[in-house]
C-alpha cells in the first residue's frame, strides 16, 4: 500500500478568488489555469502498521496547517475504509507558501498517492473534485495543458472539478517565467486573503461580473493560440483580483518594490515591441507570460533587473502521475 505521485504546479490566467462553500471550497466563479512543467511536488505515500500519521514536507515534520493535510489523508482514509496510519513524504522543487502555487502541486500530488496507496482506482473528475477539497486550486493540477476548473452549480460539488481546454502539446512554444523577488513566506494566505476579500471588499461584486466574458477571452484565447489575447486578458483579469485584495479591510498588499520594478519593465518592453504580459497571484512573485522566441531577450533584461533574485521558465506541463521511483 505505497505510492508516489508528481503533480505540477499551475498559474491561473483567469483567477480563482473566493469561495461560496468555504467546507467543500466551491468557488465563486470559475478559474482558468496553465499547468506548469518546471514547478513540480512529488509525494510517497504508505499505509502500513505505523501508530500515527507522520507527514514530512521538505524534509520538516508537518504539526499543524492551513490547508489540513491530515485531515485530507483522514477523508481519504474514510472513503476508502481503511483505518492504517499513514507515513507521507513530500518534497517540492521550488519555495513553498510564497506564491508560487506549492499548495496546488502538493495537494493534488497527496491526493493521487494516497488514493492509490489506498487503491481506490478514482478517473480523473473524481480525483480533481477530492483535490479540490484539499485547496481549490490542487483541482486544477490532476490535469496537464491548459485548464478550466468550472466552478459548478451544484450545492453538493458534485459538478466543480477541472477539465483541461487542451492538452500541453496544443502551444508548446507558450512560456511563463517565474520571477522569484522573495522566498519569505506570505503573510496572508491565500485562503485567509479570499475570505477578506468576500466580506470586506467594495469592489468583489465587480470583479465577479467581469468574469464571465474574461473566461470567453481566455479560452478563445488559448483555442486559437492568440498570444495577444492571453496574455493582454490573464494581464488584466490579474489586476483586476489585485484591485479587490487591496481594497478588503485591513488592506491585502502582496506585491513588493521589485514586484512593481518588474511590472513595469514588462509593459515598457510591450511598448518597444517586446511582446509579454504579467501575473501575479497571493504573492510578491511575478509570472511573465511569453513565446520561446521572445524568452532569451526576456531573461536578459530581466538580469539587468535589481530586486530578482532567480527565475523558473515553465512551459506547458503534464497531468498529475504515478511513479515508482518513491522517496523511501
Ligand atoms: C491567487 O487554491 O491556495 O492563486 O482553496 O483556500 O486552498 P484554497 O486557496 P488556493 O488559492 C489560490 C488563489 C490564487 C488564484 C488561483 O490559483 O486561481
Amino acid at each position: 500500500m505505497k505510492a508516489t505521485a508528481i503533480a505540477n504546479a499551475n498559474i491561473a490566467l483567469i483567477k480563482y478568488w473566493g469561495k461560496r462553500n468555504k467546507d467543500l471550497i466551491l468557488p465563486y466563479n470559475s478559474s482558468i489555469s496553465m499547468t506548469c512543467d518546471g514547478l513540480w511536488t512529488k509525494t510517497t505515500v504508505e499505509f502500513g502498521d505505523y501508530l500515527e500519521d507522520t507527514i514530512v514536507i521538505n524534509d520538516e515534520e508537518l504539526k499543524k496547517d492551513e490547508k489540513d493535510v491530515q485531515g485530507h489523508i483522514e477523508r481519504i482514509r474514510r472513503m476508502a475504509g481503511i483505518t492504517k496510519k499513514a507515513k507521507v513524504i513530500s518534497e517540492s522543487n521550488f519555495p513553498v507558501a510564497s506564491g508560487l502555487a506549492s499548495s496546488a502541486s502538493g495537494l493534488a500530488a497527496l491526493t493521487l498517492a494516497t488514493t492509490t496507496a489506498a487503491e481506490m482506482n478514482l478517473d480523473k473528475k473524481q480525483l480533481s473534485i477530492l483535490a479540490r477539497h484539499g485547496s481549490g486550486s490542487a483541482s486544477r493540477s490532476i490535469e496537464g495543458g491548459f485548464v478550466e476548473w468550472l466552478k459548478g452549480e451544484k450545492e453538493d460539488g458534485s459538478d466543480s472539478y477541472a477539465r483541461q481546454i487542451t492538452p500541453k502539446e496544443h502551444w508548446p512554444d507558450f512560456r511563463m517565467i517565474a520571477c522569484i523577488v522573495s522566498e519569505a513566506k506570505k503573510t496572508t494566505s491565500s485562503r485567509a486573503g479570499m475570505a477578506q476579500t468576500v466580506a470586506t471588499s467594495p469592489y468583489y461584486e465587480g470583479w465577479l461580473k467581469s468574469i464571465d466574458q474574461d473566461l470567453l477571452h481566455m479560452r478563445d484565447g488559448i483555442m486559437k493560440k492568440d498570444f495577444t489575447i492571453v496574455g493582454s486578458t490573464a494581464e488584466h483579469n490579474a489586476l483586476k483580483m489585485h484591485a479587490t485584495m487591496t481594497t478588503t479591510k485591513p488592506a491585502i498588499i502582496y506585491w513588493q518594490p521589485a514586484t512593481v520594478e518588474i511590472m513595469h519593465a514588462v509593459m515598457h518592453w510591450r511598448e518597444q515591441g517586446l511582446e509579454s504580459y504579467f501575473t501575479m497571484d497571493a504573492g510578491p512573485q511575478v509570472k511573465i507570460l511569453c513565446l520561446e522566441k521572445d524568452e532569451k531577450k526576456i531573461l536578459k533584461n530581466l538580469s539587468e533587473l535589481d530586486g530578482l533574485k532567480k527565475t523558473i521558465i515553465c512551459r506547458p506541463g503534464d497531468a498529475a502521475q504515478l511513479t515508482d521511483k518513491h522517496l523511501f
